[in-house]
């Protein structure tokens, strides 16, 4: 519920004999889970009263200590600065006393970049109204019936520089969760730059919080990492022109000793898949600012009179129940309210990628052979990867030139496909849209299609540039030929690559003035692609790939249900990604697969069940060649595969437990999948490394109905919720690298 009331505090000025009154107008946004509350003063400064957990009724403005210090503006000017520098604001602004990180900042035509975003109004809509900006053709974001959400848009205006803010709320009714954004409108006469539009700040009370952020590199993505808040500003961020496998759009902020049950967690994501910035600023010990939106660095965007700017979507999370509560608000969420696809509560098909099969070595001969094979297993699709296209046999051409290299599949894809469907099969295809090879037909066309500087040498990567998606021309020729495949065979799946950061940021479409623009342009440029392709066949099953998790964010969910996680498809080094993964993206989302051994990344080997069972946490498919594995492998897919679809449902609805940690013990890994009405559980036990000497490794239970019976099909034993949760269960193994499931069954009430 979202609601607006008056209050009064009365204080004395310095000097002054009478009591002084400021009245306030304060906003709340309240549900069962969570209240958030503003105030609006007098002058329309809009401050932040409170963000947690759900409060009483009461009047909050107390929090704001106004009747003490001497700070309000309006009866006592002289102080301005004071005020402005020490209250919790709801959207700051730069060059007007507030010396802490800003959301706000504009470069106006005199070259000034103070501004002053004051209230003016405020509206409160059912539902949730879609992220628009005029010219661009879809901005990715949670969405919610009329009944589902309401939401609060908050108008703030900057009289000198002709500007308007709308500062929009979203409060989803059954979700601990709040969703904002802001939309800029230049209502003035002359041109304005924004040089920093953060999409959210929340202030919160003291510094004494630990900050969460997942972090890595290719094939290493979202490790966790959890550090005290110090003094001063600590970030995470992107300069890559993607969300990256370095940082993801995420951070949170925690109370010390939270863990997986306990503690309260605020948590913060951007909708995002380009530079971001999520940061928190602890100043005087007594106050932690947190923001989080598109990178200002090197972010400057013209906002010619009568034009608008839409900010990406921070989605806020708050738990007190841990992090393991943090998580599943977050997969509810995103399965819910952001994933759009029309596969997102389907069972998606079982597939098998020839990537570490064949590499770029194969030919139709070959992959009907892997197809033939993995449908006699129960494997129901099969995906081509890199190499079909062009004279593609090493990565070092072709990208760009999106035409059936008929050396390797002779007649184009139909006879293939034709003959894969015929198996009972699918059929899937790999693309990297937004690349173009130093060594192509359309580079050597249209050279400058591709991001540059002119005059510059460019860099490549993997020997390839990156297309100016800022420009629709490329766009549409892209499509045409992306279009051309999807309509020549029964293609019913896209992993969509994307496999460099941008370089040479230039565009040779944009004018002069707009070419810091490219940046946020690029990624409009990418969304407008991925919306119209599955507007277009709204059937296709998309997975988005970026190296691996290299673009693993909430705005890529929007369009595709299932991202690819990462290309380490070692099942330990899995252990870590995928746990990292779990805090804010659902199973149903993560892409893994089953590889072979030694593998490819590490040489490592691990038993097939274990590597089963790993991908079982996953969208759950093969990535090896099945014609070539062991017989004993190949003879244990068609358990893998019934073990699928027995528990899909359970992994992709449930509510996921975490109960190991392999940043903090690297001898086990195990997890839980709990029903929604907790009739069922599936836990899984990854035993790292086996110790001699030691006895079982004791898991406790969690999620279960403390009140009822479960029967364990491995252990025989039935026992409570109760017992389950506080005895727990032993589930010792011998080696290393094993990994075992139980099943629970609760008992008829
Ligand atoms: C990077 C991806 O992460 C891999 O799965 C594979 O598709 C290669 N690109 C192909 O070039």
């Amino acid at each position: 519920m979202i609601r607006e009331e008056q209050t009064t505090i009365g204080f004395h000025v310095w000097g002054a004999e009478k009591l002084s009154e400021e009245k306030l107008t304060v906003l709340r946004l309240d549900n069962d889970g969570i209240t958030y509350a503003m105030a609006v003063t007098e002058e329309g400064y809009l401050l932040h009263v409170y963000y947690g957990k759900r409060c009483g009724d009461d009047d909050l403005t107390y929090l704001l200590h106004l009747d003490e210090g001497n700070y309000t503006p309006q009866h006592h000017n002289r102080e301005r600065m004071g005020f402005m520098d020490s209250r919790p604001f709801e959207y700051p602004c730069h060059g007007i006393g507030d010396f802490r990180e800003p959301c706000f900042m504009i470069l106006d035509g005199d070259g000034m970049s103070a501004c002053d975003l004051r209230y003016k109004s405020h509206r409160i809509v059912s539902g949730k109204p879609e992220l628009k900006q005029k010219g661009v053709s879809c901005i990715p974001a949670t969405f919610a019936k009329e009944d589902e959400a309401e939401t609060l848009i908050i108008t703030m205006e900057d009289e000198h520089a002709g500007l308007t803010a709308e500062l929009s709320y979203t409060i989803f009714r059954d979700r601990n969760v709040i969703t904002r954004a802001v939309k800029v409108y230049n209502r003035g006469y002359g041109d304005v730059r924004l040089q920093r539009v953060l999409s959210a700040c929340v202030e919160l009370p003291g510094m004494d919080y630990e900050m969460i952020t997942l972090n890595g590199n290719w094939a290493r993505e979202c490790a966790v990492s959890r550090v005290p808040l110090h003094a001063g500003k600590q970030l995470t961020d992107s300069l890559r022109g993607v969300s990256s496998a370095q940082h993801n759009p995420f951070m949170a902020l925690c109370t010390p000793g939270t863990d997986e049950e306990h503690g309260e967690v605020y948590a913060f994501h951007l909708v995002y898949s380009g530079n971001f910035l999520a940061e928190a600023e602890v100043t005087g010990g007594k106050q932690t600012r947190t923001v989080i939106g598109i990178n200002p660095y090197d972010f400057s965007w013209l906002l010619r009179p009568e034009e608008e700017f839409q900010t990406p979507e921070a989605v806020l999370v708050y738990s007190e129940e841990g992090l393991g509560g943090m998580s599943r608000m977050f997969h509810d969420l995103y399965r819910s309210h952001l994933i759009r696809s029309y596969w997102k509560d389907r069972e998606r098909p079982i597939l098998i990628n020839n990537w570490e099969a064949t590499y770029f070595n194969f030919d139709q001969d070959k992959l009907y052979a892997i197809a033939e094979e993995a449908s006699k297993l129960g494997i129901e699709m099969l995906v081509m990867d890199d190499g079909w296209f062009g004279c593609r046999n090493f990565d070092d051409n072709s990208l760009g030139d999106w035409v059936v290299n008929e050396e390797k599949l002779k007649g184009g894809l139909k006879p293939l496909t034709d003959r894969i469907n015929a198996l009972g099969m699918k059929f899937g295809i790999w693309f990297e849209p937004e690349m173009v090879s130093d060594n192509s037909e359309l580079y050597r066309a249209h050279p400058e299609w591709a991001i540059q500087i002119i005059g510059r040498d460019l860099t490549q990567a993997r020997a390839q540039y990156v297309l100016d998606y800022s420009n629709a021309e490329v766009r549409d020729y892209v499509y045409g030929m992306l279009t051309n495949i999807l309509n020549s065979a029964n293609i019913e799946y896209v992993k969509w690559d994307m496999n460099r950061a941008l370089t040479e940021v230039g565009s040779t479409s944009l004018p002069r003035k707009r070419q810091r623009e490219l940046w946020h342009r690029y990624v409009l440029g990418v969304y407008d692609l991925m919306n119209r392709l599955t507007t277009d066949y709204p059937k296709l099953l998309l997975e988005n790939c970026s190296s691996g998790g290299g673009r693993f964010d909430p705005a890529m969910l929007y369009f595709s249900p299932q991202i690819w996680a990462s290309d380490d498809t070692d099942a330990i080094e899995r252990l870590k990604i995928q746990y990292g993964t779990s805090y804010c993206y659902p199973v149903s989302a993560m892409g893994a697969h089953v590889s072979d051994c030694p593998n490819h990344l590490l040489g490592r080997n691990t038993p097939f069940d274990t590597r089963g069972d790993v991908a079982l946490v996953g969208t759950f498919g093969y990535e090896l060649d099945v014609t070539k594995i062991p017989a004993e492998d190949r003879a244990k897919i068609p358990g893998q595969v019934a073990k699928y679809h027995r528990f899909h449902k359970l992994m992709s609805d449930g509510d996921q437990y975490r109960l190991g940690n392999l940043f903090k013990d690297n001898t086990y890994d195990a997890w839980m999948f709990v029903s929604k009405d907790k009739s069922e559980a599936l836990l899984t036990y990854v035993q790292v490394l086996g110790k001699p000497s030691e006895p079982a490794k004791r898991l406790y239970l969690r999620g279960l109905d403390a009140d009822r019976k479960y029967f364990c099909e491995e252990t025989g034993q039935t026992l409570s919720g109760k017992t389950l949760a506080a005895c727990g269960i032993d589930v010792g193994l011998r080696g290393d690298f094993v990994s075992k499931t139980f099943y629970f069954k609760a008992e008829e009430a």
